[in-house]
């Protein structure tokens, strides 16, 4: 459900945020500018990254983005994006959540709707199934979504990376504009709430979005 930036507002209380978009939207640095401030407002905050955020689930961002072996069937990739959120969800997320934390997640399960369903082309429906089983009803209480024209992401990943992309950020930029849409078509038709924002605005006024969707202005 895509909400409206000018009238959304979180209590201002803790609570779960995933960062989404395509690669080199600037989800990263906005995620970390949200967290500094978090702080700077003496708040309690866990940032954390899938896949990834405990040791198994880095073990296993190794093998689905460095694997040096021939190309994942896609099911092997979901299911071990899958395996890395259960861990992550019951690790990390969960615990930080009851004990009062904020927990801002460069990252969740609308990557894997997005880049598996939307980008590999893997049936929606089982895609939630992995998702379900995965996080056993942990969902964020906002999604900070970046959209951006993947031209201009993969302009930005070009200069970052220098020429180093991962299995991802190395894809043909039509599969990154069936991401795009895909994160489009979550904001609209998911449950959870989207704040959209655009990623080609200057990263302070992302930031300052971000923080009054929080209630934290
Ligand atoms: P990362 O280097 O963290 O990319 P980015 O900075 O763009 O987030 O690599 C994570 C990659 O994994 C990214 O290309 C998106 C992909 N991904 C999926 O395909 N499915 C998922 O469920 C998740 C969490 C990530």
């Amino acid at each position: 459900m895509r909400v409206d930036p000018a009238s959304f507002r979180l209590s201002g209380g803790p609570a779960f945020v995933a960062f989404e978009g395509i690669n080199g939207c600037g989800k990263s640095t906005l995620m970390r500018s949200v967290a500094a401030r978090l702080r700077a407002l003496s708040r309690h905050v866990v940032e954390t990254r899938e896949p990834g955020g405990t040791p198994l689930g880095e073990e296993i961002r190794k093998l689905l983005l460095e694997w040096p072996g021939e190309k994942k069937s896609e099911r092997t990739e979901l299911l071990l994006f899958a395996a890395a959120r259960a861990e992550h969800v019951d690790k990390v997320i969960r615990p930080a959540l009851h004990g009062g934390s904020w927990v801002l997640c460069d990252r969740f399960l609308h990557s894997s709707v997005a880049f598996q369903g939307y980008g590999r082309g893997i049936n929606l429906d089982l895609v939630e199934q992995a998702n379900s089983f995965a996080v056993q009803g942990t969902l964020p209480d906002l999604v900070v979504l970046i959209d951006l024209d993947p031209r201009t992401a993969l302009r930005r990943i070009a200069t970052r990376t220098n020429g180093d992309a991962d299995a991802f950020e190395s894809e043909e930029l039509e599969f990154h504009e069936r991401i795009r849409q895909g994160f489009l078509e979550c904001a609209n038709s998911s449950p959870a709430p989207f704040l959209v924002l655009d990623g080609s605005l200057e990263p302070a006024a992302l930031v300052a979005s971000t923080l009054g969707a929080l209630g934290c202005p």
